[in-house]
């Protein structure tokens, strides 16, 4: 069995930190997405993973490499545009070879990992097994439509109209029978060749699709509520550790995790939080479900359920919540006249002021 990665797309509802990074490099309890989707492979049992790359190749490379570090064999699959998840699937098409897979998308957060579905897979080998997951906004997924006896009788992505609260999760399992349906569909209404339609086809050819319902997923931590959520979510699981210096003037109350050259000076740090390597917090708070990436610098500010990303700082400023700050970014008070806001802000950028 092999894994197909998809880690291309261009993560518009991330903007702006998106214009910078690939989605699936947006790190959740400072680690990137992608890898929570690749240790879940290599838990699996599944070694030799596809990775679908698009515009971001470059840096996708770069982070994952040639997949050891991860004990996987990781071979890169460029696809020439983004024209839809079952055109992947065709640009696959002589990695898979004649092997079953289970085709993972790199921007999908799903709790618990893959390894009971891989298994139940393994042993029954139906013709393809989906994920559902019941959701408050159907309109946004693929949706699955289920006889009473549980046996999917109906897929349509992103209806208007959607027959159940089930969608479609990022991550499906196939056997060789899927290459004649990504074959045999013909694109979408937004112009792609929709994983969802070659599935329906194997229903229509009277093949065995059988399905999962899970709890504890997010599509594609695709906006900056969604990854505040999983964020927390994953911290959730985090165990107390210091590696970084303390000094006595500091408290540090539950889950906290602290790497190695971070330093933390008269301040209280309340968890679960994660505090990146050689990161500096000096006379400042930072509250529960944070995650601070490496190479930051808070001072004299407050800061809780925020993900920072590396190499910026935050001085003088209270108190920050519910943000997503990115890489290089810098955060400080106006100087006292006038009293007004300053902004240098990226395009596609959010701000909230609280006066
Ligand atoms: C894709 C699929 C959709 C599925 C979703 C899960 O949508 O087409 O059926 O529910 O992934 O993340 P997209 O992210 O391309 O809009």
């Amino acid at each position: 069995m092999k894994a197909l990665l998809l880690s291309g797309g261009s993560g518009t509802r991330l903007r702006p930190i998106t214009h910078t990074s690939a989605k699936q490099l947006v790190p959740v309890a400072n680690k990137p997405v992608l890898f929570y989707g690749l240790e879940a492979i290599a838990e699996s049992g599944v070694t030799e993973v596809g990775i679908i790359v698009g515009d971001t190749a470059e840096e996708i490379r770069q982070a994952v490499g040639d997949g050891s570090a991860f004990g996987l064999h990781v071979t890169y699959l460029p696809q020439e545009a983004p024209l839809g998840l079952a055109h992947a699937v065709l640009t696959a098409r002589e990695f898979l070879g004649d092997d079953d897979f289970v085709m993972y998308l790199g921007d999908n957060f799903i709790v618990g990992g893959i390894t009971a579905l891989v298994d139940a897979f393994r042993a029954e080998r139906p013709d393809a097994r989906i994920l559902l997951t019941k959701v408050p906004n159907p309109t946004a997924f693929g949706v699955a439509e289920l006889d009473p006896a549980g046996r999917v009788i109906g897929l349509e992505e992103k209806p208007a109209r959607p027959k159940s609260e089930l969608a479609l999760v990022g991550v499906y399992l196939f056997t060789p029978a899927v290459h004649e349906a990504v074959r045999a569909i013909q694109p979408s209404a937004r112009g792609e060749l929709e994983i969802t339609d070659a599935i329906q086809w194997l229903i229509d050819t009277g093949r065995d699709v059988r399905s999962t319902t899970i709890s504890g997923y997010w599509k594609d931590t695709g906006n900056v509520t969604d990854m505040l959520e999983v964020n927390r979510s994953v911290l959730e699981t985090l165990e107390r550790r210091i590696d970084g210096t303390v000094d006595d003037d500091s408290e540090i109350i539950g889950r906290v995790r602290i790497e190695p050259g971070a330093k933390v000076t008269g301040s209280r740090i309340v968890g679960p939080v994660v505090v990146g390597a050689d990161t500096v917090i000096t006379d400042s708070y930072v509250g529960p479900f944070t995650s601070i990436a490496g190479d930051c610098r808070i001072e004299d500010s407050e800061i809780e359920y925020s993900i920072m990303l590396r190499d910026s700082s935050m001085s003088g400023v209270r108190r920050v919540e519910a943000s997503l700050i990115g890489r290089n970014v810098e955060v400080t008070p106006a100087p006292r006249k006038p009293a007004a806001h300053r902004f240098v802000l990226g395009d596609h950028s959010k701000v909230q002021i609280a006066s």
